[in-house]
């Protein structure tokens, strides 16, 4: 007797997550991945701006063009959830574990700035008068500062957009490509030594350089204060434990745009090697294919607070 197509799919499925689920652990990283962003690769990335927040960021990319100001406001392109970055100590003094990450991704000639962020674990205020880039775009703390070969210009900073209760949280890493040749960016940290270190080099598969443009200290552990080290002043000043992490841009389109081949891994405190953005309805809408499907299954969150006049702090959301 011949099976239906949906029960064929189903096995598909459940096959599917049967491997993915006996997978052995590998390493004790998470990884992410997005070669491109497109309406097939952001279905799972969150776009956040001073007034909408968009799960599923793929929306945007729909043919009825819903949402058009959210392209055209500046803004983050986000990982769903948080991330793990730091687990308090017993005694609520030195962190017990600080996570390392490693990033990657390519920026394009034309491309406006682009940032690296790490937040904190709320959005950033909606309709926040400073907007999200701060009150006149002040800097307070030293902002290491240097320029590769003339391929790009590289700051170290802050995030501003918490402002005025936290106007100086997590870690800003702008990159702004000199207008003529792409540029690949790599930022990796090292949670042990306190150091951050990001290297720019030419675009197209070319490997790491080997020196760093900008080396840094750096903690990510204490909420907002202005922190020392024994080794200097710290480029960011602090997270939650847990946090938004993604890119920033003077437009949210010039993510899209501007940002390809972007890459994560991120020290994982579970022990276990979760393949994050594969989880399983992930996988069902790419066996199935199925339009119904996927609108079925994913649920498209906007929250729009447009009409709200007062500034707004979003209450900490889920882990990722
Ligand atoms: C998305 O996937 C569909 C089906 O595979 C394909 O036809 C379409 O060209 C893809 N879109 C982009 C922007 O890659
Ligand atoms: C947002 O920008 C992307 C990238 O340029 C584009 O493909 C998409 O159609 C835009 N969406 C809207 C709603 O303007
Ligand atoms: C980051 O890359 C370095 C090599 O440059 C490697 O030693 C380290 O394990 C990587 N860490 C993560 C979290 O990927
Ligand atoms: C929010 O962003 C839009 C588009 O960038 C801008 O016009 C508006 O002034 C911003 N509002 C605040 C409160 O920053
Ligand atoms: C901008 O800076 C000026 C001078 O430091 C200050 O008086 C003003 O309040 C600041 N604006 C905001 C919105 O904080
Ligand atoms: C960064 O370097 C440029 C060029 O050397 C300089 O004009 C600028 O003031 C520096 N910025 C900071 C924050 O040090
Ligand atoms: C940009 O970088 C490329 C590659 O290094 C170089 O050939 C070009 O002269 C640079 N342009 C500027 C304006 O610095
Ligand atoms: C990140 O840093 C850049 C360069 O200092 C700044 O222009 C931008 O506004 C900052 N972004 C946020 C979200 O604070």
């Amino acid at each position: 007797m011949a099976r239906s197509p949906q029960l064929t799919a189903i096995a598909l499925v459940l096959l599917c997550a049967a491997a993915i689920m006996a997978a052995p652990a590998k390493e004790d990283v998470d990884s992410y991945s997005f070669p491109v962003f497109n309406a097939n690769t952001t279905d799972v990335l969150w776009v956040a701006t001073n007034k909408t927040v968009v799960q599923g960021a793929s929306l945007l990319f729909q043919p009825e063009r819903p949402f058009p100001e959210v392209n055209a406001s500046d803004g983050f392109l986000l990982l769903p959830g948080q991330v793990d970055l730091w687990r308090a100590g017993d005694d609520g003094g030195v962190p017990a574990r600080e996570a390392s990450f490693n990033t990657s991704f390519t920026v394009e000639s034309s491309a406006t700035p682009v940032s690296f962020v790490i937040l904190l674990d709320k959005f950033p205020t909606f309709n926040n008068p400073a907007g999200l880039r701060g009150a006149n775009g002040s800097n307070t703390g030293a902002v290491p500062n240097a320029t590769a070969d003339g391929l790009a210009a590289v700051e170290v900073g802050t995030v501003k957009s918490y402002a005025p209760e936290s106007p100086d949280v997590g870690l800003n890493v702008t990159v702004t490509p000199n207008g003529t040749a792409e540029a690949a960016v790599w930022i990796e940290y090292d949670a042990v030594a306190h150091l951050l270190h990001v290297y720019v080099g030419a675009a197209g598969g070319e490997p790491r350089p080997a020196k760093a443009l900008l080396d840094t200290p750096l903690s990510l552990a204490g909420q907002g204060t202005p922190q020392t080290s024994p080794i200097g002043f710290f480029a960011g000043q602090g997270t939650t434990q847990t946090a938004l992490v993604g890119l920033f841009a003077g437009t949210v389109r010039d993510i899209f745009d501007g940002v390809r081949d972007w890459d994560l891994t991120v020290d994982s405190f579970d022990g276990k090697n979760k393949k994050k953005g594969t989880s399983w309805w992930v996988i069902l809408i790419a066996v199935l294919g199925s339009v119904v499907a996927a609108a079925a299954i994913v649920s498209l969150v906007v929250w729009c607070f447009v009409s709200r006049r007062r500034a707004r702090t979003m209450e900490p959301i889920p882990k990722l």
